[in-house]
């Protein structure tokens, strides 16, 4: 009887917790805006006070330069006291120019000069952004999460913007691409290749090269990814039905054998 309610009781209390941390509003708009990441909400919910996140102002956080203060830097808007990276963020230290500020730009392009301390990343291919999110893991992992910068990324309620969800966007789509790509690889694997002076560029399927294992070997073949790229050595399973729907795309090598599972291209051949 007695654990009966206060499981009951218990299973309320954190309802209302996570409705009075906004956790419902947020998980909404994020569903509706197809970025939902629950860890994240998760994570930066709980280290929130229970008035909402603390916002941080671009002029306050200019204040976080030093060590009387505490280092803080923002990246994509999130901020994160650094203090404990002294050496790195410290005045006189590599990174100290990332203190006070969001520069998330130079974090990928590594210039710290005016236009490289920016926060707009707007010119990124979705490799960098996703090179971007992987610092923010960093940060969250080593650093203590302090709360928001109200600006590009978060309005004045700690709310995202349109440019935060651009970006969760583009992660999305580099995730998607980078499904594509590891499919195409399991289909059409890398080949092994050597090159020497003596014998030229060598290049050989096994059943594990492209570091994909699989179960067959498959023959060399010149794969072009569109008609104006230049080719790429990829193995295929001349039986497959893969290979059938994507013919036009490969062409043998020269002086290779057709069912050769390796091929020899000599020096003065491209
Ligand atoms: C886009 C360019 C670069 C960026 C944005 C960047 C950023 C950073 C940051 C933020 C840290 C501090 C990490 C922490 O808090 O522990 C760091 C550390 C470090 N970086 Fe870079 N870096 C860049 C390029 C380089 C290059 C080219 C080198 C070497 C030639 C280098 C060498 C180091 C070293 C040695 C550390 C210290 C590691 C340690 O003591 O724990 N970085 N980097």
């Amino acid at each position: 009887m007695f654990s009966k309610y206060f499981w009951l009781s218990l299973l309320l209390a954190i309802v209302y917790f996570l409705y009075s941390r906004g956790f419902y509003e947020k998980i909404k708009s994020q569903l509706m805006e197809g970025t939902l990441n629950l860890a994240d909400t998760i994570y930066f919910g709980l280290n929130e006070n229970s008035s909402g996140p603390k916002m941080f102002t671009i002029s306050e956080l200019k204040q976080y330069t030093n060590l009387e203060n505490g280092l803080y830097l923002s990246i994509l808007g999130q901020v994160f006291d650094v203090t404990k990276g002294e050496k790195h963020y410290g005045l006189g230290g590599s990174y100290h120019a990332f203190t006070g500020r969001d520069a998330s730009l130079a974090f990928i392009t590594g210039e710290f000069d005016d236009q490289g301390l920016t926060d707009d990343i707007s010119n990124l291919s979705l490799r960098q952004v996703k090179t971007l999110d992987d610092w923010v893991e960093f940060y969250k992992a080593n650093y203590i999460y302090k709360g928001k910068l109200y600006g590009r990324y978060y309005n004045q309620d700690g709310s995202p913007t349109a440019e935060f969800y651009k970006i969760q966007k583009k992660l999305l789509l580099f995730k998607k691409e980078k499904a594509l790509e590891e499919a195409q690889d399991r289909m059409f694997p890398p080949c092994n290749v050597e090159w020497n002076l003596d014998t030229g560029t060598v290049f050989w399927c096994t059943n594990k090269s492209g570091g994909i294992d699989r179960d067959w070997v498959g023959v060399p073949r010149m794969f072009f990814e569109t008609a104006q790229d230049s080719s790429r050595c990829t193995c295929v399973k001349l039986d497959s039905k893969e290979y059938e729907e994507n013919k036009a795309r490969f062409k043998e090598y020269d002086d290779c054998d057709k069912y050769a599972t390796k091929c020899v291209l000599r020096m003065n051949k491209t």
